[in-house]
Parts: structure tokens; sequence; C-alpha cells
């Protein structure tokens, strides 16, 4: 018999059921289901709804089914439905008619936006946990790399030194910013549903504030329709996943190319790479493209449940059962591809020689040389032009600006000197970045201390 069973004369036919049912995936938030139900009954006993016996009753006999749930003693039912309909059948199998009075003064549409607000706030503290570890290791090498030069780019074409600190730290602060970003959809997601019946409230002289505070919340939500409607906490949180995944595969697609062998700038770990069936020299740097992949379904998550919720009258309506398996597949998602994009990092060789072999082709000193004849008195326009001419002219002697000899600098400008050579060597390119937020060491420096202050003080 359904717990709703009563209007209807004949059972649901078996196919109905198992579309209906959604138990095999929100049985995953049968803690949050457990832990709400408990503040609810606290709170109908404490405002005498139900008398105090029977709330002490129902109190305890869901943490025993909360302990034989973890104990691997309890079997979910298809029929039932839902993770909520199957606590509340099991509740109502062990202790009777008692059981029966769990549900006043509450609707399952007020309950699963109250689960899945519980549910999300415990997974977004795990993703904060794990963000803070990949932040803690990309600062870990930026410090030990600060005077590691290699080539900056634009277009993928060589531009500009930098260092492999500068490029780690730009990383930093994007995932600074997905952190704090989780912490604001935090307080949004923070605020609690139940109370808000099936789309009316209730006529029950409730308490809605001590269950906020039971459960941990900042406050409770203002409208009964919109606390049963609203998943924008789940789309907000699908939306700061899809930017943390765009940021880890623009990091993965970096890592891949640095681990090839036309950059040869890393080596991965071979804990965490891959062979090949067929060729047997191939390292593959197979962690970095499945991050790279998978952002695909994060985006498909957020995509899903746009569309989802963009055509549904209020209140609530069954399309939103389907919010579960988009907004747990991105958190699943995310959560397997930080630590392990974190253990990567962390584990990979730097091949420093060949990061800086590389920044002294593709003329990266080539603004620097520029400046130097402006420092000599020659209009930027004019410098850039010879700078140009000078290049061209290297180009064809296979050279470097910095192999040419004093003569061959004179060719292309008197007022250049012996001291041309130290002005345009890198390490003088890099140091002389000296702009806040540039590449130069003290720059760097700077900003390791800031990320330092922030990680030490961030709340997890
Ligand atoms: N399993 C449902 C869901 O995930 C719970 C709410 C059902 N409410 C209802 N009126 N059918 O959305």
């Amino acid at each position: 018999m359904k717990l709703w069973g009563g209007r209807f004369s004949k059972n649901t036919d078996k196919l109905m059921d198992d579309f209906n049912s959604s138990i095999h995936f929100d049985s995953r938030m049968y803690r949050q289901d457990i832990m709400g139900s408990a503040a609810h009954v606290k709170m109908l006993g404490a405002c005498g709804i139900i008398p105090q016996p029977d709330a002490d009753l129902i109190y305890k006999t869901l943490f025993e089914i909360l302990d034989d749930i973890e104990n691997g003693k309890v079997e979910f039912e298809v029929s039932a439905e839902d993770i909520h309909m199957n606590i509340e059948k099991i509740l109502i199998s062990r202790i009777g008619d008692v059981g029966k009075k769990l549900h006043t003064g509450r609707s399952r549409n007020d309950q699963v936006a109250l689960d899945i607000r519980l549910y999300l706030r415990d997974e977004v503290k795990e993703i904060k946990s794990m963000l803070i570890s990949l932040l803690r290791v990309v600062l870990r090498i930026a410090e030990e790399n600060i005077n590691t030069i290699m080539p900056g780019y634009t277009h993928l074409q060589k531009a500009q030194p930098i260092t492999l600190a500068h490029h780690m730290m730009a990383y930093f602060q994007m995932f600074r910013r997905d952190l704090e970003r989780l912490d604001d959809c935090l307080k949004r997601m923070n605020v609690m549903p139940l109370g808000s019946g099936a789309l009316a409230g209730t006529t029950y002289p409730i308490d809605r504030n001590m269950v906020a505070r039971e459960l941990g919340f900042d406050r409770i939500t203002e409208n009964s329709l919109d606390a049963v409607s609203d998943r924008d906490f789940a789309i907000e949180l699908a939306s700061c996943l899809s930017i943390i995944m765009m940021h880890l595969s623009r990091f993965s697609e970096e890592i891949i190319l640095w681990s090839s062998s036309e950059f040869s700038f890393i080596e991965l770990d071979d804990a965490y790479s891959t062979g090949s069936s067929i060729m047997p020299q191939k390292k593959n740097p197979d962690a970095a493209e499945l991050v790279r992949g998978k952002t695909g379904r994060v985006y498909g998550s957020l995509m899903a449940l746009l569309t989802l919720m963009k055509g549904l009258p209020l209140a609530y309506n069954k399309d939103m059962q389907e919010d579960k398996e988009a907004i747990f597949n991105a958190v699943d998602t995310v959560k397997q591809c930080l630590p392990i994009f974190t253990r990567l990092l962390d584990t990979m060789k730097i091949r420093k020689d060949n990061m800086y072999n590389s920044a002294k082709g593709g003329f990266t000193n080539a603004t620097d040389m520029a400046d130097y004849l402006v420092r000599k008195g020659i209009p930027f326009r004019d410098s850039h032009e010879i700078v140009g001419r000078m290049v061209a002219y290297c180009l064809g002697k296979n050279k470097g600006i910095s192999d040419l000899t004093m003569d061959e600098f004179k060719s292309f400008s008197d007022r250049i000197g012996d001291d041309v050579y130290d002005a345009i060597s890198l390490e003088t390119c890099v140091n002389e970045r000296k702009s806040p937020g540039g590449p130069s060491p003290a720059s760097v420096a700077v900003s390791i201390n800031n990320g330092k202050s922030y990680l030490y003080n961030v709340s997890e």
C-alpha cells in the first residue's frame, strides 16, 4: 500500500513504479532526510503539535534507522518511490501509528527542498577543502620556482619571458575565486525551506526558526511558493562547478602540452600516467585528458538544470525530481577530478632547463630590446621598427637577438652599446618586470605572500 494510497482503487503499474521512482539516485540523501525529519519532529513535540513522548519515540527510531542504513541492514523499495517515503515507511513499520505522525505539517515538496540543500551544503564543504588542497600545491610549486624562467605565450606563440611561479600564481587566482564563489553560493543555499508545506505553508503553529537553528541554517525562506519551487541554489552550484572545471580543463590542456616532447617542460609521475597497448614508448597524460573531457559533463548538468526549470509553473512539478541526477553528477565529477589533478600536479617533475632554453628562443626579449632603444633616446615606434628588422635578420641567420655581435648590433643603430647584452638577458627581462602583478621575483613574492595569508585565514 502506498503512503498516499487512500484515494486510489488499484495499484500502480510496475512500469509506472519504475518510471516514477527516484530511490536509486536519491537514496544517497538518507542522512540528510533523517536529520531533517529529526529536527522537524523535535519541533512538532516542542510546539505541542504532537505529544512529546511520540516525538521522542520517532526521534529515537529515526536514528536507529540511520544506524541500520549505515550498517547495510536496510533495503529500500522501488515501490516506495523515493528516500522520503522509504524512510517514513520503515519508521511506521517499526513503531506503527506513532510513526504516522512524523509527516504532520510537512509535505514531500518542502522535505525534498530541504534535503537537497542539506546534501549539497555538505558536498560544497568537501569541494572547498579539495580546492584548498589544490591551492596549497599550486602555491608550493610557485614558491619553489620563483626564479624558474619560462616563455609566456599569447596565441600559443612565445611572447615574453615569465617564471613558472608567475604562471602558477595565475591559477592560484582562478582557484581562489572559485573558492570564494562557492562561499557565496553557500550563502543562498543555506536558507531553510521546511514549513512551506506542499506550496502554501501550514495551519499548524510550527516554529520554522527552531528547525533552522537545529539544522545550522542561517535563516528561513520567506515565501512558501518560492521555497518549494526554487532550484536556483543547485543551478548556481552547477555554474560554480562548471567554472572550476573550466579552470581545471585549461590547466589540463597546459599539462598535456607541457608533457609533450615538443615542449618537455614537465614529466608526469608514472603513477598518474598510462601507456599504450601498441606503442611501447608512450607515456600518456590520461588523467589530465580525462579532467578536460569530464568538463563537458559538468557543463551538461548546468544546461540540463537550466532547461529543466525554464518552463515550470509555480510551484512544485515532478519534473524537478530530475534535478538530482544532474547536480549529483556534477558534484561527483568535480570531487573525482580535484584530488587526482592535485596529485598529478604535486608529483610532476619540472624540467627547468628546458623551460629556460625554450624561453631563449622565439625572440621573447624583443620587447626589451625595443625598450632598451627607447632608453637610448629612440621613440618607441621607431625602436619597434628597428627591432622588427633585427628579428627578420636573425631569422635569416638562425640566431637569437642576444647572439648578435656588436658590429651586427651597430648596423641597426649606433646607439647600441655593450650594455645591451645585459639589458636583454632573460634574467633582466623577468627581473625588471616589477610592476605590481608582474612576473619579477619581487612581484611574485608579494603575490605568494598574499596567497599564504589567504590560505592561512580561509575557513574550510
Ligand atoms: N522524489 C520527489 C522529488 O525528488 C520528492 C517530491 C515529491 N513530491 C510530489 N508531490 N510528488 O522531487
